[in-house]
């Protein structure tokens, strides 16, 4: 546990927090008395409203424009977090796109971008921040379950991406366990967001508990892994799913 948690004093860093998740996960965060960073890249209005809402409550927060397909953006970014509150104690890797299409028609530019957000820019983000987490902080990213079960056509791209941050939080956290770093992931199933806007009655459906996750839900594993209660976890994949994938 840092310091700066035990004071009560904490700081984060959301990639990828002015929608769905990414945002649910900055207000949990900003109730549970982390000053919070959060990146944006196509919706500054969404940005804008969730640092309205947050400042109208007294909680501190920030909107940084940085595209996670850009490394030296991310580097900005994370640049531009610790200026405005200081070294970090949590950061939640959440930037994540999907595109679906099956193997004989998924496009190049399509493999790319996928590639390019859900897997190098989240191993990216991390090491941009590493220098500026404070020994025993936290890392987490969202990844998702599908990683376990894909259970569509058209999803082997999303599904690989997801794959590869379920086995790079192991290695990463092997590398910061000498600092009290602890790394892991989530792997939500279908949660109400614009991704699912369209196929939430399918979805819903499919979930033995006949619904998807509200936001609120992926949320609370957010504050869990950044709190002190999960300081010896660390390299784990955690599935919230309602059971989807049993
Ligand atoms: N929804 C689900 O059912 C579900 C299930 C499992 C896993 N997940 C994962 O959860 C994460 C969030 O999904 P969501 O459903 O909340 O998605 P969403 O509603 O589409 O929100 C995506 C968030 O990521 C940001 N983002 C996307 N691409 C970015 C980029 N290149 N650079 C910086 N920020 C970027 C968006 O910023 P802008 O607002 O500026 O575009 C937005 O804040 C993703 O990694 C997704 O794969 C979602």
């Amino acid at each position: 546990m840092t310091d700066e948690i035990i004071k009560g004093t904490k700081t984060a860093l959301v990639f990828g927090g002015s929608r769905g998740i990414g945002a649910a996960a900055v207000k949990r965060l900003v109730e549970d008395g982390f000053a919070v960073a959060f990146t944006y890249v196509s919706r500054p209005d969404r940005a804008v409203a969730l640092v309205q809402e947050i400042e109208t409550t007294g909680g501190k927060v920030r909107a940084i424009h940085a595209d996670s397909a850009d490394p030296q953006a991310i580097r900005d970014a994370v640049a531009k977090a610790v200026d405005a509150f200081g070294p970090l104690d949590a950061v939640v890797v959440n930037a994540g796109i999907l595109r679906l299409g099956t193997v004989d028609a998924v496009s190049l530019e399509d493999l790319e971008m996928m590639l390019t957000v859900n897997v190098r820019g989240v191993f990216l983000s991390i090491q941009a921040a590493v220098p500026h987490i404070r020994d025993g902080g936290r890392v987490i990213t969202i990844g998702s379950n599908v990683a376990i079960r894909t259970g569509f056509a058209g999803s082997s791209v999303y599904q690989f991406t997801k794959g590869a941050v379920a086995a790079m939080v192991k290695g990463i956290a092997l590398d910061l366990a000498p600092r009290r770093i602890t790394v892991n992931n989530i792997q939500p199933g279908p949660t109400e967001t614009d991704i699912t806007s369209d196929m939430l009655d399918m979805l819903s459906e499919r979930s033995p508990l006949k619904r998807v996750a509200d936001t609120s839900e992926i949320a609370g594993v957010v504050s869990y892994l950044a709190g002190p209660e999960s300081s010896y976890m660390t390299g784990a994949s955690l599935t919230i799913d309602g059971g989807y994938t049993l």
